[in-house]
């Protein structure tokens, strides 16, 4: 029996984060209630929130907290109010903190298409139902925290931007490991993207997936492919994909594209996962894959079902608690069943409902 006082922290930051993890945190005191499960909920403020209050995109105490929980649910953050601060101090940068501090370095983003929702795409409905795809995106190295970076002036008034982009062996072996382990309890496939035709680095790491599948993973089938190719063929033929291993950027750009094809950003979950530590513990952190869509913020009009399917990761990954999880995924499936839509996800004939009226319907379908 998995023990029963777990800490889940919600953080649920800026724009619609605050709606769609209200819902979601109706779905998780449903499970505390319903299957005595007594998860010990806790809040915290993040991003721009706790800029406004505090001066900081993440305060110490919010950090320890995160640090000290089973799951992490993040809303979203970031906005147009925030844009003139001096880089350091933008709403980003404590969740780009939190995945690093953390050590979450394997963001897994399923992108199903639910075959309710095969209309909500704007890709024609044979080319998206049955839709099955993994990315999984390496969160903590890349172009997003190389060094050297900034902005500095050069000659002539005029400035000069770097960012780097840096991989090691061991980074690559880390999470090309995640994918090949995650492809063997689905369809045994994995496709790796860079660019390694202008890349160094990309080189680097096409040599080194195949250097791992060849010595431990003799039975994933495993495809390198150019990165740009990749964006491509997901619009072209998206079903040849089983699991897309990227880099940070890559990854980042590929999951908004697949998540398009399920019909609306506003359904990809994600799961971000550390190494486990020396109790047998991995530290995660659950974000729907949406930002904060501000020009909908506060209308009740959102998703929520990215954020709710989110805590159903939680629940699989960090709580052990697969059946509660599959059950959760089914009442989201029931609701669309069902004709309920939110504006992204409209179509004829099919009932409009706000954010809190999804949450409400989920949870009726669970009961
Ligand atoms: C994502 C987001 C983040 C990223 C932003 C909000 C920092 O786009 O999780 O995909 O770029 O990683
Ligand atoms: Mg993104």
């Amino acid at each position: 029996m998995p023990s029963n006082k777990r800490k889940i922290l919600l953080l649920p930051g800026d724009g619609i984060g605050p709606e769609v993890v209200r819902e979601t945190k109706k779905v998780i005191e449903w499970f505390n209630k319903k299957k005595s499960l007594d998860f010990n909920l806790d809040e915290g403020l993040i991003g721009g929130a706790a800029i406004d209050k505090h001066g900081v995109p993440i305060t110490d105490e919010v950090f320890y907290k995160a640090l000290e929980s089973d799951a992490v649910i993040f809303g979203a953050c970031g906005g147009p109010k925030y844009d003139k601060l001096e880089f350091s101090k933008k709403p980003e940068r404590a969740l780009l903190k939190l995945r690093k501090e953390l050590k979450l370095f394997a963001n897994l983003r399923p992108a199903i298409c639910f075959k309710q929702l095969v209309d909500a795409s704007s890709l024609k409905p044979e080319i998206v139902s049955g839709l099955d795809i993994l990315i999984v995106r390496e969160l903590t190295g890349g172009i997003y925290f190389g060094e050297p970076r900034g902005v500095k002036p050069i000659e002539n008034g005029e400035r000069r931007g770097v960012n780097t982009h840096v991989y090691t062996t061991k980074e690559i072996k880390r999470i090309a490991k995640v994918a090949f382990e995650l492809a063997t309890k689905r369809k045994n496939k994995v496709t790796s993207c860079e660019k390694s035709n202008v890349m160094e680095a990309g080189v680097l790491w096409r040599e080194e997936v195949q250097f791992l599948k060849d010595k431990e993973y003799k039975k994933i089938e495993l495809n390198h492919m150019l990165a740009d190719n990749c964006a491509m063929q997901l619009l072209r033929n998206p079903k040849q994909f089983d699991v897309i291993l990227a880099d940070n950027l890559f990854g980042d750009m590929l999951s908004d594209e697949a998540a398009m094809l399920t019909g609306s950003l506003g359904l990809l979950p994600s799961a971000s996962l550390g190494d486990k530590d020396k109790n047998g513990k991995t530290r995660s952190l659950y974000e729907p894959v949406h930002g904060s869509a501000p020009d909908i913020a506060g209308k009740n009009i959102s998703n929520p079902i990215a954020t709710i399917l989110s805590f159903s990761m939680a629940l699989k990954y960090s709580l052990d608690l697969e059946k509660e999880s599959s059950l959760l995924d089914k009442a989201v499936e029931k609701t669309l069943e069902d004709g309920l839509r939110t504006t992204d996800i409209m179509s004829k004939g099919k009932k409009k409902v706000s954010t809190s009226d999804m949450g409400d319907a989920i949870i009726s379908n669970l009961n």
